[in-house]
């Protein structure tokens, strides 16, 4: 064993991560009664969830006809039908009573006149099963919805009795005999180390955004909880589905939310056409994501984008009337000033598609219940370990998620994991102890970088990655674009030998936390782009130049991805998607042409 001393805790449940998933995870734990931590590598209420901006997709109704039935098809069409449609109606079903929960929490919604919910219209949200109108189902809190949820929750989890570890750094997944018994966790306020037993494990850690150059994700969106699972010998799903978010400020990144254009916003090209009639003669400028920013990159492509470069697009909202400016919109009047220079009552938004969110991650059932990605069973799960949130792949995003169901996916499926682990302790046997070796690999991984005395610093390998991500795994892809991506990030990953680590402590900030992130995010860079150059098809954000259709016949399956950390490796398997829903309520919806 190392020279660590190690401190030991012991819970039924260990929730890694403090962001929206986690945090309602965390309650729904507490509330039935079980020893709950919470462990974070933020202050819970700097999560990147405090980044959301533009709401929370519910079939509230309050204003305009709506339904759970019409909100599942535009989730499963958004989806590209990529989606696990029992898991899509359970979402969906719950959305209502997750929103109402909340409000009676005390998040500070916008409200409509009569004083119900606000709610906007988004990207593909339509009434009438696709058939629109638009459907107004995204419930707002101005422009700040994820910092009024994320306060909100976090507030409600100090009523119950979660036990949070603030600042600490997991490590790595503590496995016996192929179950999950506890993680490692480094703290970064004093440097010690932590060993938590669990019964239950909730990976809870968020997206990899940072995997790119140019991401709207927080600079803490590495990943971990995928790493410590693909470390552990499991696999993850569906990583070739990057999601660009159509409007990010050009240049700084930030995001600009999907919101602006909900309230009557419009992007134009350098004719000041209103292009996004051409692509999406129905929906226009709320069609789906992945639509507006394939159309956006065509424009600038063809010579069409804005500014002296051409490489950009406008979003105008100068036509708006300042009051719903003012009270709708205000954090991205605020951002658009700060990181642009802009006053958006009088000039339009620079923006570019930016690297949003990551459909892929740990692969589970609607349960939270991480699977094991066996090929003869591909329904089994890892006992005690479960995700939720953006590190999960439920799958209800499929191939690419619409705009606002992010945060109701965090809500719903942090609850069913809370829910799952009550049903799943009550009727276990005796808590598994450690072995005495419990939690030895983690140290010597982090041993390894302490002692690293290369030649090539983190930065300068994670730079490299990051821009072999952006312009290789970009919004379009090709066989050679992705083979030249495969190749620089094998050479990064490789390069990685030769680490060089300046600032061992123990601490925040310092280069070897840096260091233990990107081995966290290389992984998951190099799982992306061998999912994508693997795929023969186009199918939601995953748009293949030499091979523009969707292909059902060959490609209506989950990708699933392990890796090898010593050989360097990437091993491919696939899962069928669930072609059943979860109720006789609703009949499978069947893929059809997606045009909006
Ligand atoms: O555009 C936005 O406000 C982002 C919302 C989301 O990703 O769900």
């Amino acid at each position: 064993m190392t020279a660590y001393p190690i401190t030991d805790h012991t819970f039924d449940v260990v929730v890694v991560g403090a962001g929206g998933s986690g945090l309602r995870a965390a309650l729904a734990a507490s509330q039935s009664g079980l020893r709950t931590a919470c462990i974070t590598k933020v202050f819970p209420t700097r999560s990147h969830t405090v980044a959301a901006q533009g709401g929370i997709a519910a079939s509230l109704g309050n204003m305009g006809p709506d339904n759970w039935q019409w909100h599942m098809y535009d989730t499963v069409k958004g989806a590209d039908w990529l989606g696990d449609q029992d898991a899509i109606e359970y979402l969906v079903r719950h959305a209502p009573t997750a929103v109402y929960e909340l409000e009676h929490f005390g998040m500070p919604f916008s409200r409509t006149e009569e004083g119900k919910i606000y709610q906007r219209p988004f990207g593909g949200m339509m009434q009438n099963f696709g058939d629109g109108p638009p459907a107004q189902r995204t419930c707002a809190a101005a422009d700040r919805t994820g910092h009024a949820m994320l306060h909100t929750l976090y507030g409600q989890s100090l009523r119950y009795d979660t036990t949070f570890f603030v600042e600490y750094f997991a490590l790595d997944l503590i496995m016996r005999d192929g179950a999950c018994v506890g993680v490692m966790a480094l703290c970064m306020e004093d440097g010690t180390i932590h060993r938590f037993r669990s019964r239950q494990t909730i990976m809870a850690t968020g997206g990899y955004g940072r995997a790119y150059f140019s991401a709207t994700s927080a600079h803490t969106c590495t990943g971990d909880g995928n790493a410590m699972v693909l470390r552990a010998g499991l696999p993850l799903q569906d990583m070739e589905f990057v999601q660009f978010h159509p409007t990010g400020i050009y240049g700084a990144g930030c995001l600009i939310t999907e919101g602006a254009r909900g309230e009557g916003g419009y992007l134009t090209n350098s004719a000041g056409e209103r292009f996004m009639e051409r692509y999406a003669p129905s929906a226009k400028d709320l069609a789906s994501r992945d639509v507006v920013s394939r159309a956006s990159t065509m424009e600038i492509r063809e010579g069409r984008g804005v500014g002296k470069n051409k490489d950009h697009i406008h979003l105008h909202l100068e036509h708006l009337d300042p009051k719903v400016l003012h009270e709708r919109l205000p954090g991205i009047s605020e951002s658009a000033k700060i990181f642009a220079g802009v006053d958006v009552t009088k000039e339009p938004i620079p923006i570019l598609p930016t690297v949003h969110y990551n459909m892929g991650g740990i692969p589970t059932n609607y349960h939270g219940e991480a699977l094991a990605g066996d090929k003869r069973d591909p329904e089994k799960t890892v006992p005690g370990l479960m995700a939720v949130g953006e590190a999960a792949c439920v799958s209800v995003h499929g191939a690419n998620r619409l705009g606002s169901n992010s945060l109701i996916d965090l809500v719903v499926f942090g609850r069913a994991a809370g829910l799952r682990c009550a049903e799943v302790i009550k009727g276990s046997g005796p808590q598994a102890e450690f072995t005495a070796t419990a939690g030895e690999d983690a140290l010597a991984r982090l041993d390894r970088f302490r002692n690293a005395k290369g030649s090539t610093p983190t930065a300068g390998l994670r730079l490299k990655m990051q821009r072999a991500m952006q312009e290789d795994a970009a919004v379009f892809r090709t066989g050679e674009t992705l083979e030249v991506g495969k190749k620089r990030i094998a050479d990064v990953w490789k390069g990685a030998e030769d680490i060089s680590v300046t600032d061992r402590s123990l601490v925040w900030n310092s280069d070897l936390i840096e260091t233990l992130e990107f081995d966290n995010l290389i992984i998951q860079a190099a799982a992306t782009v061998e999912g994508a150059l693997a795929r023969k098809e186009s199918r939601g954000a995953h748009a293949r130049e030499d091979f523009p259709t969707r292909d059902d016949k060959n490609w209506m399956k989950h990708t699933l991805t392990w890796t090898d950390g010593a050989k360097k490796k990437v091993t491919l398997g696939y899962r069928p998607v669930h072609d059943y829903t979860m109720s006789k309520d609703i009949a499978y919806i069947k893929p059809k042409a997606r045009v909006y």
